[in-house]
């Protein structure tokens, strides 16, 4: 199972929920290998501090949510700069006309964003760092299935191209879709995004997190009045935290009237707190030990790279380099 987070902002409940807690579930499983991807946060950010602090973070993040590190590798990106290198071999293969129909890379210039080669080929270098790990897994939210078809296709042209007829080098990785793992709705009602600033990050706490769930958009239904909880951003969130019992009291005292949203987002702040209690001490603990976290990322890294390198070897050799 290969599996990259992109370092370029806050980690939020929408990540979590769509992406984290699946890679956490599925690491003592499976082979794993597990990448901050600065390289590619390198297509929007250009900013030194910045870059190191979120990459970091992620490490930080995934520790604190219970990533052993002794079952699945944890490293940086651009600590196994042998991607870079498969990414050129890869550019060779790929035809222009398919990188222009990417999709993230469409909503950039459709928003007027600066398009650069970086963005534009950002999907190359997503198939390599899949590819050089052998990776057959790959867990992924529903906006990645271009990305990984595009890997796919990539796989096959190479091994078509390179490899003789009775072998192949890369097999053919599978996305991993969880079709019913809900679109998390962040304070504003619209998709949770970074992009967007309207994130909860997962280690908000405090007058932080009061701050950002008491501004949850909801109607103006009175306080008195029944409430549908399906149609609440509060409940929503509710729903992600909540065991049954919970769920079901909280929805009853919805249809019930006389609850009303600010009694839901005091709740909400408490199922938050209680959920994340445990992680948020490791994180804090972490934090004091910044060692160990290079020494995770740093075995990560040699495990991986390992890995890489055998890969490169027969491709250098495949490709006559
Ligand atoms: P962002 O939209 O904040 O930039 P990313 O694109 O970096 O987030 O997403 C990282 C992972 O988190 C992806 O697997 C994505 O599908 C998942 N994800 C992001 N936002 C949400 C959301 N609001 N609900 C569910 N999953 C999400
Ligand atoms: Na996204």
């Amino acid at each position: 199972m290969v599996s990259g987070i992109q370092p370029s902002g806050e980690l939020h409940l929408g990540n979590y929920f769509g992406a984290i807690r699946q890679h956490l579930e599925l690491h003592e499983r499976y082979e794993s290998y597990f990448f901050i991807v600065n390289y590619h946060a390198l297509t929007t950010i250009h900013d030194r501090e910045a870059l190191r602090r979120y990459t970091f973070e992620a490490a930080l993040t995934y520790l604190a949510l219970g990533f052993k590190p002794e079952k699945a590798a944890l490293f940086v990106q651009s600590d196994v700069p042998e991607v870079t290198e498969l990414a050129w071999i890869f550019y060779n293969l790929v035809p222009v006309s398919t990188l222009e129909k990417g999709v993230a890379y469409k909503d950039k210039v459709a928003q007027g964003l600066p398009a650069n080669a970086g963005l534009f080929n950002y999907p190359v270098l997503q198939a390599a760092d899949i590819l050089i790990y052998g990776g057959t897994l790959v867990p992924v939210g529903a906006d990645q299935k271009q990305n990984i078809e595009i890997c796919r296709d990539i796989a096959q042209r190479f091994n078509r191209t390179f490899c003789p007829p009775d072998r192949s080098l890369f097999p053919i990785p599978e996305p991993l879709i969880r079709e019913e793992v809900a679109v998390v709705p962040g304070i504003d009602g619209r998709k949770m995004s970074k992009s967007y600033g309207n994130t909860i990050g997962i280690f908000d706490e405090g007058k932080t997190l009061r701050k950002k769930v008491m501004s949850i958009v909801t109607d103006s239904t009175p306080l008195e009045a029944p409430k549908d909880p399906e149609r609440c951003n509060v409940f929503a969130l509710i729903k992600l935290f909540a065991d049954e019992e919970t769920r079901n009291r909280i929805a009853e005292a919805y249809r019930r009237g006389g609850y009303g949203y600010g009694d839901a987002k005091k709740e909400l702040i408490r199922l938050i707190d209680e959920h994340f209690a445990e992680a948020r001490e490791r994180r804090r603990e972490l934090l004091k030990h910044p060692d160990y976290v290079m020494d995770v990322l740093r075995e990560g890294a040699r495990k991986g790279r390992r890995r890489a390198q055998e890969m490169m070897e027969q491709v250098r050799d495949l490709v006559g380099l």
